[in-house]
């Protein structure tokens, strides 16, 4: 029989990709939306849509019931909001109800693939190495990256089902839309940064990352948190390079002084309603010194084998904008 994954956030940027791969990997695919989700770009995917209210356990027994998935790929998740308390609500709690509901209803799921985050694990030193066997102790510098933790750990002590994490680092792709601001900036001439210390950075090609949520969706692999990232560290000026030279742009090199930056972000919780592109807490993340990782267990446990670094990852994305006219 056909296998059937539920993919919960499949209307946004890392979802459509996730339903495409489990696509072409034979799937069933159920794609979790909300009624207020644009799912246009979805349309010409063979999905089927189901609308299903995480805050509440009962109604995600009932789905779970109904469906009988047997696989789930949990991506539904906030990376922007006003508080602690609005990130754990949907991240960690929305996380808990719907493993809960698996193990309560009593459906043989073979895998529960949670997205996380490296922003769960934080940061590491400039100069520092991860470990090999690549476990640190979590230290998150954000908010939204305590909240991807407590969904782990929610998730960790629910022990009937059989769950796989995956951390991406900063995902890039077609559809992406928060590098896409600088791609523009970029455009208009301005390289713009925060402060003038240097840092490592790392990425993974949204096609990478779907590859490798079905590779863990497949394995025999449970209890497991794995970094994903395409296993490359860049300084903080290798992405401008390789958009400027792909787009044959010149741009003025600008830092601009942390306490500046500190200010605005002040400022824009204060006068923005919703929730502010930039805030103090995300300062944390976006100046930290090393968001470099080790991808070495992923590799070895489900084969992962990263087919992008950036700059070809980052050639398909900018021919996806130039063709979809994003730029
Ligand atoms: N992009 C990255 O660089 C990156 C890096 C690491 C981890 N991640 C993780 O990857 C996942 C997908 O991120 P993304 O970049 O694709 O973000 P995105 O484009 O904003 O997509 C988020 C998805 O979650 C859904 N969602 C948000 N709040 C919800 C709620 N209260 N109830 C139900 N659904 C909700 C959204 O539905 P609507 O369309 O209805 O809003 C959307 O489908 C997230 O869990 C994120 O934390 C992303």
């Amino acid at each position: 029989m056909t296998p059937r994954v539920l993919i919960t956030g499949a209307s946004g940027f890392v979802g459509y990709h996730l339903v495409e791969a489990a696509l072409q990997a034979g799937m069933e695919v159920y794609a979790a939306v909300r009624a207020s989700s644009n799912v246009a770009h979805l349309s010409d995917l063979q999905v089927n849509y189901v609308y299903p209210d995480f805050s509440s356990k009962e109604a995600l027994i009932a789905m779970m019931k109904e469906y009988r998935f047997d696989y789930i790929i949990h991506g539904a998740g906030i990376t922007k909001a006003r508080s602690l308390d609005e990130y754990n609500k949907v991240n960690a709690g929305y996380t808990q109800n719907l493993a809960m509901a698996v193990s309560e209803s009593g459906i043989p799921l073979k895998k529960f693939l949670f997205i996380s985050s490296l922003a769960a694990v934080g940061p590491i030193a400039y100069d520092a190495n991860w470990p090999l066997p690549d476990v640190v102790t979590p230290r998150p510098v954000t908010n939204y990256g305590r909240s991807k933790l407590l969904a782990e750990q929610f998730l960790g002590a629910v022990s009937s089902v059989p769950w796989v994490i995956l951390r991406p680092t900063a995902v890039y792709g077609p559809r992406e839309r928060d590098l896409f601001v600088l791609f523009k900036t970029f455009r208009r001439g301005l390289e713009p940064y925060m402060g003038r210390g240097a840092q490592w950075l790392s990425f993974v090609y949204v096609k990478d990352l779907a590859t490798a949520a079905i590779l863990a969706l497949e394995s025999q692999v449970s209890g497991v948190a794995y970094n994903i990232s395409d296993g490359n560290a860049y300084d903080r000026y290798a992405l401008a390079a390789i958009i400027k030279s792909h787009l044959k742009l010149r741009t003025i090199r600008i830092h601009l002084p942390l306490p500046v930056i500190k200010l605005v972000a002040v400022i824009s919780e204060k006068v923005s309603r919703g929730a502010p592109l930039l805030n103090k807490d995300k300062l944390n993340e976006l100046t930290a010194a090393n968001w470099n990782c080790n991808i070495e267990r992923l590799k070895n446990d489900l084969g992962y084998r990263p087919r992008y670094n950036l700059e070809k990852g980052m050639q398909e994305t900018l021919d996806w904008y130039a063709a979809n006219k994003w730029l």
